[in-house]
């Protein structure tokens, strides 16, 4: 997977360098005398906490400019510009007059990671859903909820009863009451969240379980907030942790993915030496049960660029979506990435099979072979650090979907980037059954972040954005993009196809639909680059309800809120309320930072 960056052409890499230095070579040019009136000023960067800067520069403003620096240099830049101390704590407003957490995971519908069942069909049951057909129309604004200084909101929400747990863009976890919005506690992470938080119970207590963008893994106490303790899966400077993992009898599944494909940007990089992998960690201690990686063995050097820069490899192969659970076959799924650099490995652009127990592969089933990919290559596919014969970068952003058919024969579902469905079979090491495509396919996808799948049918929605650039800027296509499918889930053929409604007016707007989606019977939801949010009727893709999420929202929370985009993880509906995200700055998307709740009273 890569992501769009602007074509900066920034100084040379240095090796361990000061925040000071750092700053000179990478920051200096736009920030010391800034003269735009939009830039702001040395001066004003140095009255921002470090932790703001070190935000922005992961998931913030100057993501696109950071992606050439590794975490050592991000860390002494930020502790150069900024001021001690962390961000200010959330206004008296924002907490409930009763801060005490309610959880009980027995009793209450709970909707508890990427989707509520382990087979991640992002289904959620009448019994669950609490919300017919009939009553979608009647959604309205329940409240919004800001995330304090953030351009991206990105991280769904688990829900149990009326207990909710969401993390945010600047790291911070917040346990809110899922009527009202108001907040019990909050807690301070290293890294931005993406990742889902999982509960799991350990003896008498709820544990919360979820990683960072910068590779630390968690588990908190759910009643208090307070850490029991954090670990680094892996050890790779660019590792990051972006799906939730699965949680199983006391044992933590977690997925790895990581930025070192966009550090390939920067022409020194030695490229490239992350392998993605499985960790299990026993949720009591963090202890390891075991680990497997994607790509079989560790990286050596394979030779030099064009321009003598050391070539390394094998390498990628990212998992970026949270594993399927099978408790039958006791395995997991997982989707895979690109390979980064040479050579090629038959696991990348796959389907993999996991002992449960054991992390042993039982199988593997390529779907693209020999990608080889890096974001060198989004700048120029003939420049010395993309790997020759590069692309098309088609990995799997989405997770498989367990399902079974009418005759009870089960097959696993992913959607790619390339555009195109697959349905294979678990219990002949994947074996193709049918595939069909339902969109052109890119490094954009294709289908992006997630499909969602009811008995009979599996929504798959389409992102095929197109990013226009010119020489200083890069504008998304009012025209291109967007459509959400319906398969049937017995022979891959098309239920229904429903194009995306055109963009209007707005500036710099795309109809791609890449957000997951998220069905309750009868209705599929799907978020888009507009902003919208709309549920689609699952008999014949009609559109039900719709609501335009670029707006500024007075927040429960009295911080300043406004919607975007809507990207990454999607909608997440229990007891009569449906979630949703609005804000994503990825390849020029509208920022945002709020959740947003809806219900029909
Ligand atoms: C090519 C020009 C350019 C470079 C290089 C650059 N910046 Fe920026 N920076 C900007 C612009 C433009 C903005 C305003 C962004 C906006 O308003 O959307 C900004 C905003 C910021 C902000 C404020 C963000 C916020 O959330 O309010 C910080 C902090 C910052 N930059 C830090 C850095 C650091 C640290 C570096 C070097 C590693 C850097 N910038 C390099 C152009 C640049």
């Amino acid at each position: 997977m890569t992501l769009l960056v602007v074509g900066f052409s920034l100084p040379a890499y240095a090796q361990a360098p000061s925040g000071e230095a750092i700053y000179k070579r990478r920051c200096a040019a736009c920030h010391e005398r800034p003269a735009d009136g939009r830039t702001p000023g040395i001066e004003a960067i140095r009255s921002m906490p470090s932790s703001r800067i070190l935000r922005t520069l992961d998931f913030g403003a100057m993501m696109t400019i950071a992606y050439q620096l590794n975490r050592a240099e991000r860390d002494e830049v930020a502790r150069y510009l900024g001021k001690p101390g962390g961000d200010p704590a959330p206004r008296l407003e924002a907490f409930c007059s009763d801060r005490s957490v309610s959880l009980n995971t027995n009793a209450s519908p709970i909707w508890n990671g990427w989707s509520p069942s382990p087979n991640n069909s992002r289904f959620s049951p009448a019994a669950l859903s609490k919300l017919t057909a009939d009553q979608v129309p009647k959604l309205k604004l329940k409240w919004a909820f800001g995330f304090d200084g953030d351009i991206s909101a990105f991280s769904q929400p688990t829900v149990i009863g009326n207990q909710a747990f969401i993390g945010s863009a600047g790291g911070v976890v917040h346990a809110l009451r899922a009527d009202t919005g108001c907040l019990q506690w909050t807690f301070q992470a290293a890294g931005s969240i993406r990742s889902a938080i999982v509960a799991t119970q350990v003896d008498s207590r709820t544990v919360l379980l979820f990683g960072d963008l910068t590779g630390w893994f968690y588990a908190l106490d759910a009643a208090t907030g307070k850490e029991i303790w954090r670990k680094r899966p892996e050890e790779h400077e660019a590792v990051r942790l972006s799906a939730p993992p699965v949680v199983v009898d006391g044992v933590a599944y977690i997925p790895a993915s990581s930025w070192e494909e966009s550090r390939a940007l920067n022409p020194e990089y030695p490229c490239c030496t992350f392998r993605g992998s499985v960790t299990a960690l026993r949720v009591r201690d963090g202890s390891v049960v075991w680990k497997t990686y994607t790509v079989p063995r560790a990286a050596e050097r394979t030779g030099a660029t064009s321009t003598g820069v050391a070539t390394l490899g094998p390498s990628g192969v990212g998992i970026w979506s949270s594993p399927t659970l099978d408790l039958k076959r006791r395995r997991l799924y997982v989707t895979t990435g690109n390979n980064y650099s040479l050579p090629a490995t038959p696991t990348s652009d796959a389907v993999m099979a996991l002992d449960l127990d054991t992390g042993r592969i039982a199988w593997t089933k390529q779907l693209h072979p020999d990608d080889v990919y890096n974001s060198a290559c989004s700048t120029d596919p003939k420049g010395a650090g993309c790997p020759p014969g590069s692309g098309p970068d088609y990995d799997f952003g989405s997770p498989a979907i367990l399902v079974s058919t009418t005759g009870g024969r089960e097959l696993l579902l992913a959607g790619q980037k390339s555009g195109i469905v697959w349905a294979i079979d678990p219990e002949k090491n994947g074996e193709i059954m049918w595939e069909t495509r339902v969109a052109q396919g890119g490094i954009n996808g294709g289908v992006q972040w997630g499909m969602a799948a009811d008995g009979e049918q599996v929504y798959a929605a389409t992102s095929d954005v197109v990013v226009i650039r010119t020489p200083t800027a890069r504008q998304l296509d009012p025209r291109q993009g967007g459509g959400l499918t319906a398969l049937k889930i017995a022979d891959g053929s098309k239920a229904w196809h429903t194009p995306a409604p055109p963009c209007g007016t707005r500036p710099n707007c795309s109809p791609a639909q890449l957000a997951a989606v998220t069905a309750i019977p009868g209705v599929v939801f799907s978020g888009s680059q507009d902003g919208y949010l709309r549920a689609y009727s699952t008999r014949d893709g009609s559109i039900l309800w719709g609501f335009d999420t670029v707006q500024e929202y007075k927040t429960v929370n009295g911080v300043k809120g406004s919607g975007g985009a809507i990207d990454g993880p999607g909608p997440v509906i229990v007891n009569g309320m449906v979630f949703v995200n609005s804000g994503y700055m990825r390849f020029g998307g509208a920022p945002g930072n709020v959740l947003l709740a809806f219900a029909t009273d």
